[in-house]
């Protein structure tokens, strides 16, 4: 009889709730999927990687108690973002802006900042324009989300998603990121 009932649940719930754990990963948008006919937004897609050295070093400001996960720490962030993986590539601009610690139990949760980061481009195809993004990152997630939520220049009314990936980690604590970002913009 239990059986039976557990058999009659499973077919009254929608298969999104059976299914939630094998929800794959959001895959990239193909080109101009939100453009609408007549519509004069577009789209671009932009792949960068930020070169992060001495990243603990900007600490401006300790959160109470020495939190372990950081909790309340403000870090500034000013990195030279690069065409390619390696240093040396072309730099195309500077990641500016600052992050915020917001998780507080090392019980229910690992460390979690609150991104608000300026992508200031300053040579190649978008020179003079910039992107912001925001969000919660969880920094041991091996990709991260952050929102698209405006621009300046070219990106103006910008809005979007992108996906931050670590792509090697140095034991000083430096690392190489690699941005993925789509921008729906006029
Ligand atoms: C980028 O733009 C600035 C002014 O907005 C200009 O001075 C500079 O020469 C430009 N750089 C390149 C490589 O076009
Ligand atoms: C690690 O960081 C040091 C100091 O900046 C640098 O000299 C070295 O090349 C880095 N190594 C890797 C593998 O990134």
């Amino acid at each position: 009889m239990a059986t039976i009932k557990i058999f009659l649940l499973l077919l009254l719930l929608p298969p999104t709730v059976i299914f939630a754990d094998s929800v794959a990963a959001p895959a990239p948008a193909p080109d101009n999927i939100f453009e609408k006919p007549g519509s004069l937004e577009r789209y671009t897609y932009i792949h960068l990687y930020v070169q992060i050295i001495n990243p603990t070093q900007p600490l401006v400001v300790r959160g109470p108690n020495n939190n372990p996960l950081g909790f309340g720490n403000m870090i500034m962030v000013d990195n030279p973002l690069t065409e390619g993986i390696d240093s040396s590539s072309k730099l195309i601009g500077r990641e500016q802006g600052y992050t915020i610690g917001i998780s507080r139990d090392p019980v229910f949760s690992t460390t979690i900042n609150f991104l608000t980061l300026n992508l200031a481009f300053t040579d190649g195809e978008h020179n003079g324009s910039t992107i912001t993004v925001m969000g919660r990152d969880p920094v041991f997630n091996a990709q991260r989300e952050l929102m698209v939520v405006g621009g300046t220049g070219a990106f103006r009314m910008a809005r979007g998603y992108s996906f931050w990936t670590i792509d090697s980690f140095n034991i000083t604590g430096n690392s190489v990121v690699e941005g993925n970002i789509h921008v729906f913009h006029y």
